[in-house]
């Protein structure tokens, strides 16, 4: 279960404060899948970068388990995050330098033999619908869509507890988008729990709840809460 109590973040900028999330609370049950909604700029993906350990809000909760992530050291945080929080960034976040391969493994390298993880970066890579002779490519190599699956099975490498996906299908085709449905489901069919952020109506369909971020807080169809 995740508890987010209290959250509140705000941002400076030209000497003025703007406050994107105001006094958000919400609880997302172990293997549920959370879908929020809303219009750009109303603060999706920071809502996202907070519960995920990525970002400290000003004030308020992130509890994963009864384990406060914001009390943790940071250290220590971006351990827990790297074992049990899988995130698909908006805009990838994938490792310039770094091969396509090297990308998906690298999250896990010194925890794991080489020979197995690799092979398991290979099939992931080829479940989310990677051709083999893109593997060692560099990501500036790759289309809008290639990264975006690439960014895919990098998050699910360590097959997390819990998938945080900023419009996870924002650059697929309807088949590669349906390729990345199968694979949310079967991972919620495990009892995983995603957190998915999008502003595709067909993909928005398969969540348990979804929830529309609107002036700083989370609306149900009941009303705000
Ligand atoms: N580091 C920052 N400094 C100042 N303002 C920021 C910063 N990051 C985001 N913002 C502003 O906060 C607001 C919310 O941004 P955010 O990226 O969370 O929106 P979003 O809902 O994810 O939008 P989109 O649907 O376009 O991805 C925007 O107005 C943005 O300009
Ligand atoms: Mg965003």
């Amino acid at each position: 279960m995740i508890e987010i109590k209290n959250l509140r973040k705000s941002y400076s900028c030209n000497f003025e404060s703007k406050e994107i999330l105001s006094d958000m609370s919400l609880i997302i049950e172990e293997g549920q899948w959370c879908t929020i909604i809303g219009p750009s700029g109303t603060g999706k993906s920071t809502f996202l970068n907070c519960v995920s350990g990525l970002l400290k809000p000003d004030s308020g909760e992130i509890i994963y388990e009864g384990i406060n992530l914001y009390n943790l050291k940071e250290e220590i945080r971006s351990e827990y995050r790297r074992l049990n929080i899988g995130f698909i960034f908006q805009d990838f976040k994938l490792l310039p330098h770094y091969s396509v391969l090297d990308n998906v493994a690298l999250p896990l390298i010194y925890d794991e033999p080489k020979t197995a993880l690799y092979l398991r970066a290979k099939r992931l890579l080829d479940t989310v619908g990677m051709k083999e002779d893109l593997f060692n490519r560099l990501p500036e190599g790759l289309s809008g869509g290639e990264k975006q699956r690439v960014a895919i099975a990098r998050a699910l490498i360590a097959n997390p507890k819990v998938l945080i996906c900023d419009e996870p299908t924002g650059n697929l085709d309807i088949d590669n988008r349906n390729i990345i449905i199968e694979l949310l489901k079967e991972f919620k069919n495990k009892g995983q729990t995603i957190i998915m952020v999008t502003h595709d109506e067909e993909v928005a369909q398969y969540g348990d709840i979804t929830y529309k971020l609107y002036l700083g807080n989370l609306e149900t169809n009941e009303g705000t809460i």
